[in-house]
């Protein structure tokens, strides 16, 4: 395995904002990571995980320690209790994975088609879209402990899944490296079609009764519009997570804002499309200062047009959050994750 120095993390995210890393290699198997692992360990400087690179926002200052690309590979396919086991390697692409899983007709995956990142990354933030989560579909995990070098599985319990959540993001699980992950897929599934832009695409269309292929297709054509073109510009999808606020507190903002939209999320609580408190409520769709945007279709995402900064980026961030704080009390988190 090969360690370089000073690379630009720039190409290896999808914002394409990024400075360089000191130290840099690409991890295709268990050996090469426990090599860069023990590096790491002789140098006295600390690692950054790499996937796709679709959900951080890493600093023009770039990355002082060693970055790890990891690029392990293989997917596999076992029948068990009564549906489909499928093993895959943490680097997969995760678009590609559920194309293969949709042409299989394997169902559970195909409302998450079009997201960008790897597989590795997908139990990390509970990816989730069109009425589906990761969690939904997940069986269980295969990490890498770099603090005693040993591997194990890790049970969905153990992974603590929330809205866009896991261990994976907390103290106890953020060191953790995820190698394989393994999802429970079934042959004869049902697919979700209620989600609205999906209900309303198919009505559109005039289909009735979807097939698993038309269900991934609407999917990624409803993407295209609510996302810039990843070819062509910069962002990491939605910058900031939807708010989770108490019931009370919701009921008091209708007063203000009537037709504020709110989903059920748990005894007393409600979610808040937090698109529609940036959009509706403060102004800011298509908002730009200099490179750094807000997304004309979508005020969850953020687009460097060319040559924003990661300051630039989180400045506009700041503000929109500030923006909603005073207008509304309501706290918003950033989804992405600054570096
Ligand atoms: N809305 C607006 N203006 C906007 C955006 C949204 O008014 O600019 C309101 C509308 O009322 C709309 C509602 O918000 O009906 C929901 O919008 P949308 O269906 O686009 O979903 P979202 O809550 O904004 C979430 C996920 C996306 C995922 C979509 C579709 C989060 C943070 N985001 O967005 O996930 O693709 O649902 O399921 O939960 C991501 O996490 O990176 C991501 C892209």
């Amino acid at each position: 395995m090969k360690i370089e120095e000073n690379i630009s993390l720039k190409e290896h995210t999808t914002f394409k904002i990024g400075g360089k890393a000191r130290y840099f290699c690409l991890v295709q198997n268990e050996k090469d990571l426990k090599e860069a692992v023990a590096f790491a360990k002789r140098e006295k400087v600390p690692t950054l995980v790499l996937g796709g690179g679709s959900n951080v926002l890493i600093s023009e200052k770039g990355f002082d320690g060693l970055v790890v690309k990891i690029e392990l590979k293989g997917i596999e396919f076992e029948e068990a209790r009564g549906g489909v086991l499928v093993h895959v390697g943490a680097g997969e692409n995760w678009d590609s994975f559920v194309a293969e899983t949709v042409r299989r007709g394997l169902f559970g995956l195909e409302n998450l088609s079009g997201i960008p990142g790897t597989v590795g990354g997908a139990p990390v933030q509970n990816i989730g879209a069109y009425g589906a989560e990761v969690k939904d579909v997940f069986d269980s995990v295969e990490v890498f402990d770099p603090l005693t070098g040993g591997i194990f599985a890790m049970t969905k319990k153990e992974c603590e899944f929330a809205y866009r959540d896991s261990i994976f993001k907390h103290e106890e699980g953020k060191h953790l490296i995820i190698l394989r992950v393994t999802f429970f897929l079934k042959e004869n599934g049902e697919l979700n079609t209620s989600y609205k832009d999906v209900k309303k695409y198919l009505e559109e269309k005039k289909i009735t009764e979807p097939t698993q292929e038309e269900v991934r297709n609407a999917v990624i054509e409803i993407r295209s519009k609510k996302f810039p073109d990843l070819k062509k510009f910069g962002t990491a999808g939605s910058f900031f997570k939807n708010p989770i606020i108490q019931r009370e507190e919701f009921e008091k903002l209708l007063n203000d804002y009537p037709k504020l939209p709110s989903f059920p999320a748990g005894e007393g609580l409600v979610k808040i499309p937090a698109g529609y408190l940036f959009d509706v409520i403060c102004g800011f769709k298509g908002v730009r200062h200099g490179d750094a945007g807000v997304f004309e279709n979508q005020a969850l995402v953020l687009v460097n047009w060319g040559k924003a900064t990661a300051e630039e980026i989180k400045k506009l961030a700041e503000e929109m959050r500030a923006k909603v704080k005073e207008k509304t009390g309501i706290e918003i988190e950033f989804e992405v994750n600054i570096l």
